[in-house]
């Protein structure tokens, strides 16, 4: 299939102050003259943002990373998950069309889309509110026919079931993901015949389902307010700042054309990405205040081995965690014994910084439902 650029393009592309901050702070992932590696998560933030890659999106991760505009362009070329045209406005519909699903019913599903969207894949439908395209196996066979639709899966569809979805989606709503026919997860349809003591009933649905539904985005044009917005490679959990100039991307930048020059903002790592952080202790407490510790497990990666750790070494509460410096983090991911690393793999920092101002992380609201275990 030929991926060029759409005819008509709009005159400008801007990622939303939040969006740019997680980008500039993506950028910084990576170490000096390394900048280029963070393409794919920005080219992809533009087509969440807006819905596909047009020419000036391309051109402004280009601009962001130092990069010339023709090698953005053949990476946003290169990869299918990159949509060059125009997509609908409420949801962008992938029908897979690969073995099991074809022997299952997907060209139902196809007929469906040339019915209700558009006559051709990659159209948007007359009331712009969707566009479809058939895409290869999205791995999810066991549950053949399925469609994508945003960033969920609808599984074990029939045109029918498909249609209504459809007409759903057109009046505003999201249906809830994952199998359409009953079926909590690929479990044989009459039930388990195996393994019933893993019993699927701990969540009302299966864990990708359950997901979905918790964080609610599936065909949300994502803006970077959604989720807090955490960069523990730059700081404790602060937000992302802007990035100081990197010297060969200026370098670079200023042997690029004068249109280009004047748009680029050239991001780096921080110098001290390639030096290791100097550990030094936290302040800790002989024991909790005297309401009580607070429950260390609603933060994500601290189970109940970690929390008496955490405990032994003086840790009992939100609000300490959320103060560690970055030195102090340091010691602590030291000091994990058997766990080393954790602690900032995981941004306990941020985690401890929403939940100590009484906020609720995402995993926080599914430990006090009683979700996890
Ligand atoms: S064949 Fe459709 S998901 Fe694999």
């Amino acid at each position: 299939m030929l991926r060029r650029l759409h005819h008509e393009q709009p005159e400008t592309f801007a990622f939303s102050p939040a969006n740019l901050a997680w980008a500039q702070g993506q950028i910084q992932k990576y170490p000096q003259g390394r900048q280029a590696s963070a393409v794919i998560p920005l080219l992809w933030r533009a087509q969440e943002q807006e819905g596909w890659l047009s020419k000036p999106a391309i051109e402004a991760v280009a601009d962001m990373l130092g990069m010339a505009y023709i090698r953005v362009l053949e990476v946003a070329t290169f990869y299918f998950m990159f949509q060059l045209q125009p997509v609908g406005s409420i949801a962008h519909v992938q029908v897979c069309g690969t073995l099991s699903c074809m022997i299952c019913g997907a060209e139902d599903l196809i007929g469906v889309c040339k019915e209700k969207i558009a006559d051709k894949a990659h159209q948007v439908s007359a009331d712009g509110k969707f566009s479809w395209e058939e895409v290869e196996c999205l791995g999810s066979c066991s549950n053949a026919p399925m469609v994508q639709i945003g960033k969920d899966y609808y599984e074990d569809l029939t045109a029918e079931r498909f249609a209504e979805i459809l007409d759903e989606l057109a009046a505003g709503k999201v249906p809830t993901p994952g199998p359409q026919n009953g079926r909590y997860a690929a479990e044989p349809l009459k039930g388990l015949t195996s393994l019933t003591e893993y019993d699927s009933g701990k969540t009302k649905y299966n864990a990708s389902v359950q997901l979905a539904t918790d964080i609610g985005d599936t065909v949300k044009r994502i803006d970077g307010t959604e989720v807090p917005l955490l960069t523990p490679w730059i700081d404790k959990g602060a937000r992302a700042a802007t990035p100081p100039k990197s010297t060969e991307s200026a370098d670079r930048a200023a042997s690029k054309p004068a249109h280009a020059q004047k748009k680029t903002a050239a991001p780096s790592a921080k110098p001290s990405d390639a030096a290791p952080t100097a550990a030094k202790k936290p302040r800790t407490m002989k024991a909790p205040r005297k309401a009580g510790a607070d429950d260390l497990k609603q933060i994500k990666g601290v189970g109940p081995k970690l929390e008496k750790l955490l405990n032994s070494l003086g840790f009992f509460h939100f609000d300490q965690i959320s103060k560690w410096s970055a030195e102090e983090l340091a010691w602590v991911d030291d000091n994990l014994e058997g766990f080393k690393g954790r602690a900032t793999r995981d941004d306990w920092v941020g985690q401890a910084t929403l939940l100590a101002s009484g906020e609720m992380t995402e995993f926080s609201s599914r430990v006090k439902k009683g979700d996890v275990y």
